[in-house]
């Protein structure tokens, strides 16, 4: 048996609470525990409270943490990301830079089908290196659970191959990866705009493959205008949910093309991005419990001014979820506090809902409340210490690393 204590918090951000997802006011409730501390066995949380009381608990042979003076959190649960893929769109974001939209990018061929192209040159172990670099990267910016989508394959062969590589860097990286199939992000060139045709393939021969190797607890759509329509989207969705797979969705991002509402009919367990959504789809979610997940960094990297309704989603009593959806199109960041900063600079959402939502409410949207998402007896023993003495730092400063140390399970898994 293994104990650790872990002392001297100037904030020990618990979020303590009732286990179900946070809204409304309960949001910026954070319970905290001024000059806090842990005490954690076999990588679970075992006591938390003042320092002095949890110093006073400890066995004389566990092992001691000092966060000397500085802030402790929840490991953030990044709930939206597309981490395996080869290369990057640097030459696409130059391109931006000179007045190209994104929609005009992906027009000419680039956009996600050039990282297609090159994802499906690359070998399965050359994904996992580059995997595995951009993974070390959630973990120094302090997140310890990561939603992890396949979606630049497009074919039945090296949407598998993704799906496995996302199985052997979560083996192999301290991240709880949650694997979700994203095989309907877009329509491979070969099927030449098909989209029935790509939908069968998707549905007959995929999603089969999918399931019975058990290679993902989700399925994500691009539900868009020239992707996905509402009706092949419905289509897709109700065959996952017969294999047994929950969903998630990407909706209303550069269009409102009404798939809150889909969210909502389908009973996804999330609708993402959301900039378009109107008060409509915003009563749609709330209808169906759907959670919104936001990701201001795709809209701040694509140099977009529309960010989504946080304030009136909040207010509605929606439980909001912020995350990066990192990737090389739209969304090249795997920093939670710089999504906290977008968060309350662009979408006025204060630093509290701001953590709420990259912990608790995101650790519900994945199905993983009892395990994550807050600092209490019982639950996983994954915490960061962040160089500053006031959690609201994290979003305060912006474009500076303030990490100090991650642990996962109890184990150090990051220090400066
Ligand atoms: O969430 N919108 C669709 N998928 C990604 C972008 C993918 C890409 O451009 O490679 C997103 O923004
Ligand atoms: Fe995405």
């Amino acid at each position: 048996m293994k104990t650790l204590a872990v002392l001297h918090a100037s904030q020990l951000v618990t979020l303590a609470g009732a286990p179900r997802p946070r809204v409304g006011p309960e949001m910026r409730e954070l319970r905290i525990v001024a000059n806090g501390g842990m005490l954690l066995r076999d990588g679970i949380i075992v006591a938390t409270g003042s320092s002095d009381e949890i110093a006073r608990s400890v066995p004389a042979d566990a092992e001691l943490v000092d966060a000397g003076g500085r802030v402790v959190l929840p490991g953030f649960v990044d709930a939206h990301a597309h981490p395996v893929f080869a290369g990057n769109r640097v030459d696409e974001f130059e391109m931006r830079t000179l007045g190209a939209s994104y929609e005009e990018i992906a027009a000419a061929g680039g956009g996600i089908q050039s990282t297609v192209r090159k994802t499906r040159a690359a070998t399965e172990a050359e994904l996992e290196q580059q995997a595995l670099t951009h993974l070390q990267r959630f973990v120094a910016c302090g997140t310890t659970t990561l939603e992890a989508k396949s979606g630049y394959g497009l074919s039945v062969e090296d949407e598998l191959k993704i799906l496995r590589v996302i199985r052997s860097v979560a083996a192999r990286s301290p991240l709880e990866i949650v694997p979700t199939f994203l095989g309907a992000h877009a329509i491979p060139a070969e099927f030449d705009g098909d989209v029935e045709r790509y939908a069968a393939l998707v549905i007959d021969e995929m999603l089969p493959l999918v399931a019975a190797g058990g290679l993902a607890e989700y399925c994500d759509i691009f539900c868009e205008q020239g992707y996905f329509d509402i009706a092949t989207a419905r289509q897709i969705l109700e065959a996952a949910k017969s294999h047994g797979l929950a969903l998630r969705m990407h909706v209303d991002q550069l269009t409102n093309s009404g798939g809150a509402s889909l969210a909502a009919e389908v009973g996804a367990a999330t609708a993402d991005h959301l900039e378009q959504t109107d008060a409509d789809g915003i009563a749609a979610l709330k209808r169906a419990n759907v959670q919104p997940v936001l990701l201001p960094g795709s809209v701040y990297a694509l140099g977009k001014t529309r960010y989504p309704r946080a304030r009136d989603m909040i207010d509605a009593g929606l439980a909001v979820v912020l995350s990066t959806d990192f990737n090389p199109g739209s969304s090249p960041t795997q920093s939670i506090p710089m999504v906290l900063s977008l968060a309350a600079t662009q979408m006025k959402v204060t630093p509290a809902e701001g953590v709420t939502s990259t912990t608790v409410n995101a650790a519900c949207s994945l199905n993983r409340f009892d395990e994550i998402g807050s600092l209490e007896p019982g639950k996983l023993a994954n915490f960061s210490i962040f160089d500053c003495d006031d959690y609201r730092e994290l979003a305060y400063f912006f474009g500076i690393p303030q990490t100090h140390a991650v642990y996962v399970c109890g184990v150090e898994a990051f220090r400066v």
